[in-house]
C-alpha cells in the first residue's frame, strides 16, 4: 500500500491532499449510509467524535469530520499531539485548518481527559482514526488509552483503514485493539482485514476508491 501511495504521488502526480482529501469524503459517506441504515436516524441530529493519530490515517480522519459536519451532524475531533520539536506533515496541517475553519472543534489530546470520556460516551458513533498502515507494534502511550476510551464508549465504531491496534499483514493484535462496527480500508483491503482473527474486529468491511490509479492496483 505504502508502494502504491508512493507511486500515485511521486510517478503520477496525484497530489497527496487530493487523496487525503478523497479518503476522508468517501469515509463520510459510509458513515452516513451506515448511521442512517435503518431508515429512521438522521446524521443532522446526531453528534459524532472523531479520534484522530498525528500521521495521514488522522488526518483522513479529520476530512472525514469536515464532511460530517456539512452533512449537519454535531462534529468534535480529538487528535494527538505532534512529536516534540516537530510539527503535523503537511496535510494534516492544512486539514486541521480546514476542520477548524469549517467549524468542527477540534482539541489536542495530551491525555484522555473527562472531556473525551463524556464525549465519546454520549456521541452516537465513534471514528477511530489513530492507526492505519504506519502503525508498528503494540500501541503504546496516549495511543492505547484513546483505543481503551474508544471501546469503553460502547458505541458504534467507524474504523478508517484498519481497527487500531490491528495488524495490518496478519490480522492478529499484540495489545489493545479497537472493535469496529465498520470498517472502511482505503483503495485496497490490507490482507490481516481478511485473516481469520480479524473477522469480530472489523466488523462490517467497505473497501473506497479514492482515485489510485487502476493499474496500480492491479498487479
Ligand atoms: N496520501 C494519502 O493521504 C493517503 C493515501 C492512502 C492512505 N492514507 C492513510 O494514511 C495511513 C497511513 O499513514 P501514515 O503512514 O502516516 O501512518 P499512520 O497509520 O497514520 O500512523 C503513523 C503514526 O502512528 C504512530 N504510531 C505507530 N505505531 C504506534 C504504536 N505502536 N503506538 C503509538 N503510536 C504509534 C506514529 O508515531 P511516531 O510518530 O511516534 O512514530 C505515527 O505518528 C493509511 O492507513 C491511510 O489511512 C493516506
Amino acid at each position: 500500500m505504502a508502494e502504491i501511495d508512493r507511486s500515485a504521488i511521486e510517478k503520477r502526480g496525484i497530489p497527496a491532499i487530493e487523496l487525503m482529501e478523497n479518503a476522508g469524503r468517501a469515509v463520510a459517506e459510509e458513515t452516513v449510509r451506515f448511521l442512517e441504515r435503518d431508515g429512521s436516524s438522521r446524521l443532522r441530529d446526531m453528534m459524532i467524535t472523531v479520534c484522530c493519530g498525528r500521521g495521514n490515517n488522522g488526518g483522513d480522519g479529520l476530512v472525514a469530520a469536515r464532511h460530517l459536519k456539512r452533512y449537519g451532524a454535531e462534529v468534535q475531533a480529538f487528535i494527538l499531539p505532534p512529536k516534540r520539536d516537530s510539527n503535523y506533515n503537511r496535510e494534516v496541517s492544512a486539514n486541521l485548518k480546514s476542520a477548524n475553519e469549517a467549524g468542527v472543534s477540534v482539541h489536542e489530546a495530551s491525555e484522555v481527559t473527562e472531556e473525551l470520556e463524556v464525549r465519546t460516551r454520549s456521541s452516537h458513533a465513534v471514528i477511530d482514526a489513530l492507526l492505519g498502515t504506519g502503525a508498528s507494534g503494540k500501541p503504546a502511550g496516549l495511543m492505547r488509552k484513546m483505543i481503551q476510551a474508544i471501546n469503553r464508549s460502547n458505541k458504534p465504531v467507524i474504523a478508517i483503514d484498519i481497527p487500531s491496534g490491528l495488524h495490518p499483514d496478519t490480522g492478529y493484535r499484540s495489545g489493545v485493539v479497537v472493535e469496529a462496527d465498520l470498517t472502511c480500508a482505503i483503495g485496497l483491503a490490507k490482507k490481516g482485514l481478511l485473516a481469520a482473527p480479524a473477522k469480530k474486529l472489523v466488523g462490517e468491511l467497505r473497501v473506497l476508491d479514492i482515485g489510485f490509479p487502476k493499474d496500480l492496483l492491479i498487479p
